[in-house]
């Protein structure tokens, strides 16, 4: 297998250390520690240990001296690094073990064995970067054994069903920071994860981390910090209204009426309490933040809206007469502002070692196919959207 398909086939895009330590820092903000109590903590998908590690750091040392790390891993080369990078502080009753954490969750029907062989006790703390796998890559047979046996419908992505096993792992008010694709915020691929979250967890902060290239992984991450809330109290979730968001994009406007605020990283932006533009070098980055909303039925994306941009919709939606997907549907998810995805008409053209697979490419109608009050049909482009991991030049024609 060559790397590339390796690592499609595994999702295995490793946390960049600042990304670790950013994410353990907003677990142990939302802990409430008891300095007497063992902590346990798990990822369920370690690679080389650059979470645990993370954590480890993030945590106070008299809650560290107590606290109990599992690092699961299918691949024996990461887990043989992650033993050696956390060696120097995990005392013998941490383990790091090479296992598929899905298949100890997995009976011979395929039914979820509710415990049977999880981790002896439920965690307090679950970090994870789950693998990134499409269903494509997984295989119809594997996706839909997947699906059924964690109750995900639909198209399922390997992530999703790591989130079901996670929560299973978790103690009830336990906190769970994972990094993942930001997907499942808008897609309706992401309708049954979105329904799980929203049904078990009360979400802390939901961070969607854009285009900021913070991560090499073709598609864009969001972190989600939350807690897993008892059973007796789900019923307070239906009227929630806490849940923060953050959105940071990189702003290409070229209006701007502000100069920007000049930081030395994205992490700064991210810990900048109010919204607006920043530099970051070269780079402008605008920020947003708000509380998210949920909508009725889990079929509808979750919205990440600012108070002026729900003003500005709902001005927008009081004076139409119908909105585009009164007419026709509307796939929500393509982000062609990530490094990696690819609009040309010249897909043919590209050697076949560099061309997305067949499935990836797809038909594009855009604001260049459409005018005012009509849709420009006669001069519908040739023009194809694909994700490329190998780099091509991004000549969009
Ligand atoms: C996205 S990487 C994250 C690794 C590490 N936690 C980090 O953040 O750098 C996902 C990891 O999951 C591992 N993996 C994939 N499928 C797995 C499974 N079924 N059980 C356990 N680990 C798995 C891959 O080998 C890869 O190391």
């Amino acid at each position: 297998m060559s790397s590339i398909t390796q690592q499609k086939a595994t999702g295995s895009h490793y946390t960049p250390p600042e990304l670790a330590r950013f994410l353990s820092e907003r677990i142990v903000a939302q802990v409430d520690f008891c300095p007497l109590s063992k902590m346990r903590i798990l990822d369920p998908a370690c690679g080389d240990g650059e979470l645990l590690v993370a954590l480890a750091e993030a945590l106070p040392n008299n809650i560290l001296r107590n606290s109990i790390f599992t690092g699961i891993e299918i691949d024996s080369s990461s887990i043989e690094k992650a033993e050696e990078r956390l060696g120097a502080f995990l005392s013998k009753s941490n383990r790091l073990k090479k296992m598929d954490f899905l298949e100890r969750y997995i009976g011979l029907e395929g039914q979820v064995g509710l415990f049977a062989n999880s981790p002896s006790k439920p965690v307090d703390i679950v970090i994870a970067n789950p693998p990134y796998v499409r269903t494509q890559n997984l295989g119809a047979h594997k996706a839909q054994m997947l699906s059924r046996a964690f109750g995900l419908k639909g198209r399922i992505d390997l992530y999703q069903v790591f989130v079901v096993a996670m929560t299973q792992c978790l103690k009830d008010n336990g906190i769970i920071g994972i990094i993942t694709s930001n997907r499942f915020i808008s897609t309706r691929s992401g309708a049954s994860i979105r329904k799980f979250i929203a049904e078990q967890y009360e979400i802390v902060e939901l961070i969607d981390l854009g285009d900021t290239k913070l991560f090499e992984a073709a598609v864009l991450p969001a972190i989600l910090i939350a807690r897993k809330v008892p059973e007796a109290s789900r019923f307070l979730l239906k009227s929630r209204t806490q849940s923060r968001f953050v959105r940071i994009y990189e702003s290409r406007t070229r209006t701007h009426l502000a100069k920007p605020t000049k930081v030395d990283s994205v992490y700064d932006v991210l810990k900048r309490k109010s919204d607006g533009e920043y530099l970051v070098s070269t780079t402008r980055f605008r920020l947003s933040t708000g509380v998210l909303s949920f909508a009725n039925s889990s079929s509808e994306p979750w919205q990440m809206l600012t108070a002026s941009e729900k003003k500005w919709i709902d001005k927008i939606n009081s004076a139409a007469k119908c909105r585009i997907s009164d007419l026709v549907k509307v796939r929500v998810g393509i982000k062609t502002t990530a490094d990696l995805v690819f609009i040309r008409s010249d897909w043919n053209d590209v050697p076949e070692d560099r061309r997305p697979e067949r499935c990836l490419l797809r038909p594009i109608f855009s604001h260049d196919d459409a005018g005012r009050w009509r849709s420009c049909t006669e001069r519908t482009s040739l023009k194809k959207i694909g994700i490329s991991i190998t780099g091509l030049n991004s000549s969009a024609n």
